[in-house]
């Protein structure tokens, strides 16, 4: 799931055959996935252990294994749930796909992940535009089972409740650290840099990209900054920020956040390609194939 408020579109061409409540939550018609749909999860998960293997943190690596998910056909979320609830508190729920904002902030702040039931078409397994399950079971569901990454997730849904009542300034300086953080973040480790994002989990291109293209920046985790930085919904990032460990990002971030979006409402924003003074730099972006607009 992210955070995004895109709209919703170039849907699988099975949506709309299962029921939907109100709510957009959907009961996992398992049944009915069929052997491309498998094969696609096949694929991908296949491919992505490859790739994140000596590249995922070995937090997520570590989640990964103790979920326990199956690498050849689809996962029922009722037996995930088993071991999720048992393990953290946290439930997963289907969903057709991003849900308004406030029910988003809301499902996390009560451990609840809403799962994307629909999986991508075989011709969109390099790329799609918006989250569908590989995206949010692969990428997003491991780390719930880390306990402070999934206090992070619930805190974030609850700061999103209260963003959500300040206004929108404040909502999008909020976006702009999930996207940054739990989307596309990298986590020194002793070894070097790792990927911990989902987004960046869930693929290919951008796993190698992230760590090894000497196009974008990867900047230290600083709070403020993030939350004035924009970023791009069509094409890699042009900046990843570094954490130093999750206990870092629950540290920065657990205070309350009202009298920061209070002090960034008077700051302009800073382009998604931008190093400034005052960044911890571990690597200036040559920009290579950075598109000059489109900063969102
Ligand atoms: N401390 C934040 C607030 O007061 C809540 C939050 C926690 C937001 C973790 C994001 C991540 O709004
Ligand atoms: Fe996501």
């Amino acid at each position: 799931m992210s955070a995004n408020p895109r709209r919703v579109e170039n849907l699988h061409t099975d949506k709309g055959k299962v029921p939907v409540y109100a709510t957009g939550i959907v009961e996992q018609p398992w049944d009915d996935y069929s052997d491309d749909d498998h094969a696609t999860w096949a694929t991908l998960y296949a491919r992505q252990s490859e790739v994140l293997r000596g590249r995922a943190s070995d937090e997520f690596l570590a989640a990964q294994d103790a979920m326990g998910m199956t690498p050849d056909r689809i996962p029922r979320f009722a037996e995930l749930n088993e071991v999720l609830r048992a393990a953290t508190g946290w439930t997963l729920m289907g969903v057709e796909g991003l849900l308004p904002e406030l029910d988003f902030f809301d499902h996390l702040a009560n451990r609840r992940f809403p799962v994307t039931w629909w999986i991508r078409r075989p011709d969109q397994i390099d790329y799609i535009e918006e989250p569908d399950l590989f995206h949010d079971l692969f990428g997003h569901v491991p780390l719930l089972m880390n306990p402070v990454f999934g206090d992070y997730m619930q805190a974030y849904g609850r700061g999103g409740v209260k963003a959500h009542a300040i206004g929108a300034d404040a909502l999008q300086n909020l976006t702009r650290l999930y996207w940054y953080t739990v989307e596309f973040g990298l986590i020194r480790q002793k070894d070097g840099l790792r990927i911990y994002g989902s987004g960046i989990v869930s693929s290919k291109g951008e796993s190698l990209h992230s760590l090894e293209s000497d196009a974008p920046n990867r900047i230290g985790f600083d709070l403020e900054r993030i939350m004035r930085t924009r970023y791009r919904i069509d094409s890699y990032q042009k900046t990843y920020f570094v954490i130093d460990s999750f206990e870092q990002l629950i540290d920065a971030t657990t205070p309350d956040f009202t009298p920061i979006y209070a002090r960034l409402a008077q700051q302009d924003s800073i382009p998604a390609g931008d190093v400034r003074d005052g960044d911890r730099v571990f690597n200036r972006g040559t920009g290579e194939g950075w598109a000059d607009d489109g900063d969102v």
